[in-house]
C-alpha cells in the first residue's frame, strides 16, 4: 500500500474523470492521499475533496506562483479552511525563483505568513522550493519548532543534511527517474530511511515510463523502484517505509 503525500486532484486537468481517477487510484493500491492547494480557491476544493474520499486529506495554502491571488485577507481565510476535518498541513507553500524573480519580496512575505500560521495551527508544512534554496533553507531555519516537508526535493546534499538535520523530511518524485538525475539520487543514498517521503505531484512530473502524460498515483511505484534500486530495499519496503512516514509527519491514524 502506497501513500502519496503531494497530488493536486483538485487540478482542473481532473475535471472530466476525476472521480473515476480516484477510485482507481484506491483500487491499486493507494491508499492515502495529501492534496496540497495552492490558492484559497483551490485549497477550498482540496478541503471538499478530503470531505468525499476516505483516502484523500488536505493541506490548505497559497503556492509562491499564485502571488497574484494573495491579499489581505488570505490569512484568515486559510486558518478557516485548517480547521475542517482532515487538513492536516499548511501548503503548498514556499518560493520559486524560476518562475519569478520579480516578487521575490512578495514571495517571501507569503511565505513567512504561511508558516507563522502552521506555527499557531501547530500543522507541518509542503515547501516548493525551485532555484531558491539558499532563501528556503535560511527562511525555515528562522522557525526552529517548525517541520514538514521539502517537496519534490531538488538540494544537494549538503542542504538535505540541514535540513534532515533541523527535523525535515524530503519528497521524491517523477524526476528521480529521469536520465539526469545525478544529484536527486545522492540524495536518496544520504537520506535517512524515515524522512523520506513519495509525492507524484499530480498532475505534473509523470515519471518514466509515462513522462509526458498526465500523472496520477498509480504510478508511485516508478519513483518507488529507484528508492529500491539507491537504498537496496525492496519496493514493498519502500512502500511500507513511506507510508509509515508520512502518517508520522501528517499525524494520520495517530491517536484516533
Ligand atoms: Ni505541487
Amino acid at each position: 500500500m502506497y501513500f502519496d503525500t503531494h497530488a493536486h486532484y483538485d487540478s482542473s486537468k481532473f475535471k472530466d474523470d476525476r472521480d473515476e481517477v480516484l477510485r482507481a487510484v484506491y483500487a491499486a493500491g493507494v491508499t492515502l492521499v495529501v492534496d496540497p492547494g495552492d490558492t484559497v480557491e483551490r485549497s477550498k476544493n482540496a478541503v471538499a475533496l478530503a470531505q468525499n474520499y476516505d483516502h484523500v486529506y488536505a493541506a490548505v495554502g497559497v503556492h509562491p506562483e499564485e502571488y497574484e491571488t494573495w491579499t489581505d485577507a488570505a490569512i484568515e481565510e486559510l486558518c478557516d479552511l485548517a480547521k475542517a476535518p482532515k487538513v492536516v498541513a499548511i501548503g503548498e507553500i514556499g518560493l520559486d525563483y524560476y518562475w519569478d524573480k520579480e516578487h521575490v519580496e512578495l514571495q517571501k512575505s507569503m511565505l513567512r505568513a504561511q508558516l507563522e500560521l502552521a506555527l499557531e495551527l501547530d500543522l507541518p508544512v509542503i515547501i516548493h522550493d525551485r532555484e531558491a534554496h539558499g532563501d528556503c533553507l535560511s527562511i525555515v531555519s528562522e522557525y526552529p519548532d517548525l517541520r514538514g516537508v521539502f517537496h519534490c526535493f531538488s538540494g544537494s546534499a549538503e542542504m538535505a543534511k540541514e535540513l534532515i538535520k533541523r527535523g525535515w523530511y524530503l519528497g521524491f518524485d517523477g524526476p528521480i527517474t529521469y536520465k539526469n538525475a545525478v544529484k536527486a539520487l545522492e540524495v536518496i543514498r544520504i537520506c535517512p530511511h524515515d524522512r523520506m517521503l513519495l509525492e507524484t505531484d499530480s498532475p505534473y512530473l509523470s515519471p518514466v515510463p509515462n513522462r509526458g502524460k498526465r500523472n496520477d498515483s498509480r504510478n508511485l511505484p516508478y519513483i518507488a523502484e529507484i528508492i529500491a534500486r539507491e537504498t537496496g530495499m525492496t519496493v514493498e519496503e519502500v512502500a511500507a517505509l513511506t507510508m509509515e512516514n508520512g502518517k508520522r509527519l501528517f499525524r494520520i491514524g495517530v491517536n484516533t
